[in-house]
């Protein structure tokens, strides 16, 4: 069974074969998914239970991973904050009434994951059943990475609002850190509770800070969202992007695997937390290579983790709208051929 496999991994125990799923692994790549998005909004899917469902089996059955991530959005709790979400197509998020002051988080409407987004567990507890085994990622917003959205509006390329509150209005970045991490930890733990097998937290822009600013701005927070993650037992994946250079301070928060992206070696990551599983890193742009490249690359991965236990396989960051799904299949093949142990 593919899911044993990555059951073991997340608890770093030998694996009948490398697991390996991909980040926005259900997506506008997959005409399936495209079928489904002509039809209804990227909120709306998200909103109704039985359409969230759909998408999430979708790339289990087409692309063969060895999990599923339940569909949502890591911005969807926006909405009962009172931060008015909504997607433009091409743009992105949108957020109507982004933070900047201390005003702005007093006004935060408090949020109860079971009742105000119940929507999620609902699917995840649907997508469960109908996984029939296959194991089940639930996922939130890293404190950091949410800050970022409410503080700037929508997405960004320097994190300049988001830098000039932390920088110059400390008490009230960490009165919003603290908000988002009680909240994210209680959300992660509801979706335990509904039958998630593994939790991501997804901290996908936190490289744009030093690691000084790491340790004093975020870590206490991502450390407390981890904490109340995993008080139901469930492990947690911590991701991030660009994180190569505090390894270290990502560890300190808490996962029981760390997710890092393709500019750091899988040898070097390990070397920083010997006593975690790691999760990666292929760069999403490799699946545009020619097939004999891909393959270069994807064994090099693997002869980095060179059959350690608590390899989880994955990109580095999500999977790319424009990428050709046969190629995802061909990595998720290509992994489990040069993994499976021998019989
Ligand atoms: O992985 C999966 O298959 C589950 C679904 C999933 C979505 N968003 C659905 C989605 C997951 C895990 C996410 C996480 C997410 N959302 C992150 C963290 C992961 C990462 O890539 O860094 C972030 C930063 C967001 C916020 C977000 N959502 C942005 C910036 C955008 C617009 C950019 C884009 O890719 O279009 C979204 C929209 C979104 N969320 C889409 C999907 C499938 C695409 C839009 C659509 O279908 O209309």
């Amino acid at each position: 069974m593919s899911g044993d496999a990555f059951r073991a991994a997340l608890r770093r125990e030998p694996a009948p074969h490398t697991p390996v799923w991909f980040m926005r692994q259900a997506g506008r790549y997959m005409a399936e998914y495209r079928a489904i998005r002509a039809k209804a909004s990227l909120l709306e899917i998200c909103h109704r239970p039985e359409l969230a469902c759909e998408v999430t089996l979708q790339p289990v059955e087409k692309i063969g991973v060895d999990a599923a991530i339940i569909f949502a959005d890591i911005l969807l709790p926006f909405e009962p904050l009172g931060l008015g979400l909504t997607f433009t197509a091409g743009e992105g998020p949108a957020i109507a009434h982004p933070i900047r002051t201390r005003a702005d988080v007093t006004r935060l409407k408090p949020v109860d994951p079971d009742t105000d987004l119940g929507y999620v567990l609902d699917a995840i507890r649907l997508a469960k059943r109908a996984l029939n085994g296959v194991p089940l990622i639930g996922f939130a917003g890293a404190p950091f990475t949410l800050a970022s959205y409410a503080i700037e509006g929508g997405s960004s390329r320097n994190f300049a609002e988001t830098k000039t509150l932390m920088y110059g209005d400390p008490e009230t970045w960490h009165a919003l850190m603290d908000r988002f991490a009680t909240m994210v930890g209680e959300y992660l733990a509801a979706q335990g509770r509904a039958g998630a097998d593994a939790l991501q937290l997804f901290d996908s822009w936190v490289g744009c800070l030093s690691p000084d600013d790491y340790r004093r701005y975020v870590l206490p927070h991502s450390r407390k969202a981890i904490a109340l993650a995993k008080a139901g037992g469930v492990p947690v994946i911590h991701f991030g992007t660009g994180t190569s250079a505090f390894l270290d301070l990502i560890a300190a928060a808490g996962g029981d695997v760390i997710g890092v992206d393709w500019r750091v070696s899988l040898d070097d990551a390990w070397r920083a937390f010997p006593d975690r599983g790691i999760q990666g890193n292929l760069d999403p742009c490799a699946l545009f290579a020619p097939m004999n490249e891909l393959t270069a690359r994807v064994q090099d991965i693997m002869a980095q983790a060179n059959g350690r236990p608590g390899h989880i396989f994955n990109l580095g960051h999500g999977i790319l709208p424009t990428t050709d799904p046969g190629k995802a299949r061909a990595v998720v093949d290509l992994v489990h051929e040069r993994s499976a142990a021998p019989v």
